[in-house]
């Protein structure tokens, strides 16, 4: 009785004394804004979680490119001035990983001892030169394969009935599957299928994972679900030794290289397959949704797929990777991730520093707080920087005489990052050229090989799901209802 009394004693003074500390923080003369909000130490948690976006743009409304809020006792400084982001991405004296903890709750993964920049560098080497053709190459095949199955071409003169984003999440997540963690034992239509029914589960609980926002039966879900993809995840004792090598027995093998015990290594591996295939399918179904609602690029986009498909030779599918020459393709991808990608970028400060911005302001930034910059903001939609942000137009990323554009300005100065979807310095995407590829062989063999349409030619596109705002690529709330046949050989 005494212990639970005096436990709770401690409990209520830390808290009080937590309050406090929230209470009485003040701005310093060199320090960003301020903005505590008006509940103590829970500050804008609300706010932030509900809807990022909206929540820093009204922010920055308030306070500019720099300002410092308070959310469920964090204090969080938010950078949104492009120019002056390399100051962050390129400080790691002052400014450290804080992953760690979101990685414990999402993935129950404890990396602590594991040397991050060493994985990044091995990472790095799988998904280049080489190693990266072959991985885009077995990608193109397995996409031709499940694209041409009985289940997507049952009848040809049949339209099929189905919900966009479905369709384009399910091709991708098990081409990639197939691609990176496929063996003899596990890619069957049956495995592929139960994998991608508790991966989306588990997807779609991760926002609320991170945040431990989760209800009392949606943690029991997310428990059981988090541990049956271990299960289907770890190679069964015979393919350990021997075995054809998947890019995920190579990474398995340089985790026990590196000292990583054996249930850790269990555990990364679902990190891996969420970091591996939850941009791409939600990415190709902004992509084609909005080359379904926009029918002058669909147009622009078909006359430059079906060139392509001539080149070829007959009744041959050409191989595209991502360096291949297909401007308005380019330009169409990178304006939808400058609509739909929005990753937050955070780091810890680890000592007190000052921030120089590119404007020759500078901020003292406090150690233990975070910093954190959000391109979604700035400069994906920023009307600074792109006219009309909230428009999808086709033809942002082109000059007039139909290559690449890549000189964007804020006011007089040219911008190094005028879209951010793949981040940037050591959070930039270690996969971008395999997922550009990945995405344009997709939409390639959908568009040459099948009639695609809107079940209702007036439906528009779904709003994103606000809540998913900063882990990556956004996800719509609904979708579109297409129907699609087959119309030439695979
Ligand atoms: C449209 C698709 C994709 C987008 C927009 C995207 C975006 C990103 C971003 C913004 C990051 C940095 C995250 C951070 O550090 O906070 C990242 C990291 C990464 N991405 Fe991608 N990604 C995509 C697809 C892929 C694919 C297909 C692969 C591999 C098959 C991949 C592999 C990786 C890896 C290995 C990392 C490094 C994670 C780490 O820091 O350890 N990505 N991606």
């Amino acid at each position: 009785m005494w212990t639970f009394v005096l436990t709770l004693t401690l409990v209520l003074l830390l808290f009080l004394l937590l309050l406090l500390t929230c209470i009485s923080r003040t701005r310093s003369g060199d320090e960003p804004p301020l903005d505590k909000g008006r509940v103590p130490w829970l500050g804008h948690a609300l706010n932030f979680q509900r809807d990022a976006a909206k929540f820093l743009a009204e922010m920055k409304k308030k306070h500019g490119d720099i300002f410092t809020v308070c959310a469920a006792g964090h204090y969080i400084t938010v950078l949104l001035d492009p120019n002056s982001y390399d100051a962050v991405l390129y400080d790691s004296d002052s400014l450290g990983y804080c992953g760690q903890k979101t990685l414990q709750m999402v993935f129950g993964l404890n990396l602590t001892n594991h040397n991050r920049a060493e994985e990044k560098r091995w990472m790095g080497q799988c998904f280049h030169g080489a190693k990266l053709e072959s991985l885009s190459r077995s990608m193109y095949r397995n996409l031709q394969v499940l694209l041409g199955s009985a289940e997507m071409v049952h009848n040809l003169n049949e339209w099929k009935e189905d919900q966009l984003f479905n369709f384009c999440y399910s091709l991708l997540f098990k081409a990639g599957y197939l691609t990176l963690f496929g063996t003899e034992h596990n890619s069957s239509d049956r495995e592929l299928a139960t994998i991608y029914k508790e991966f989306r589960t588990f997807d779609g609980l991760i926002a609320k994972l991170a945040r431990s926002a989760l209800k009392s039966g949606e943690k029991r879900v997310a428990n059981s679900v988090r541990k049956r993809l271990w299960d289907l995840l770890s190679p069964p004792m015979q393919s350990e030794i021997g075995a054809a090598c998947s890019w995920q027995e190579d990474y398995r093998q340089y985790l026990e290289d590196s000292g990583v015990d054996k249930e850790t290594q269990r555990r990364a591996m679902l990190l891996q397959l969420w970091i591996t295939q939850c941009n791409a399918g939600p990415a190709a179904f902004w992509l084609l949704g909005f080359l379904l609602t926009h029918p002058q690029a669909m147009q622009a986009v078909q006359r430059e797929m079906d060139s392509l498909q001539q080149q070829a030779p007959a009744s041959e599918l050409p191989y595209l990777d991502s360096q291949g020459s297909t401007p308005v393709f380019d330009s169409v991808l990178s304006e939808t991730l400058r609509l739909t990608a929005a990753v937050l970028i955070s780091r810890e400060v680890k000592q007190d520093v000052m921030l120089n911005l590119a404007d020759g302001r500078s901020f003292r930034l406090r150690r233990s707080d975070r910093v954190c910059l959000f391109p979604h903001l700035s400069p994906q939609m920023d009307p600074c920087i792109h006219q009309e942000p909230e428009k999808f137009k086709f033809d942002r990323f082109l000059n007039k005489d139909g290559t690449k554009k890549n000189d964007f300005f804020k006011g007089k100065s040219r911008l190094k990052y005028f879209t951010m979807p793949w981040g940037a310095g050591t959070n930039v995407c270690i996969g971008r050229d395999f997922a550009t590829s990945t995405i344009k062989q997709f939409v390639f063999i959908v568009l040459t090989c099948f009639d695609v349409e809107l079940s209702d030619p007036n439906s528009s596109m779904p709003p994103p799901n606000t809540v998913r705002c900063g882990f990556g690529m956004l996800q719509p709330k609904g979708d579109l209802n297409i129907r699609y046949k087959r119309k030439a050989l695979l």
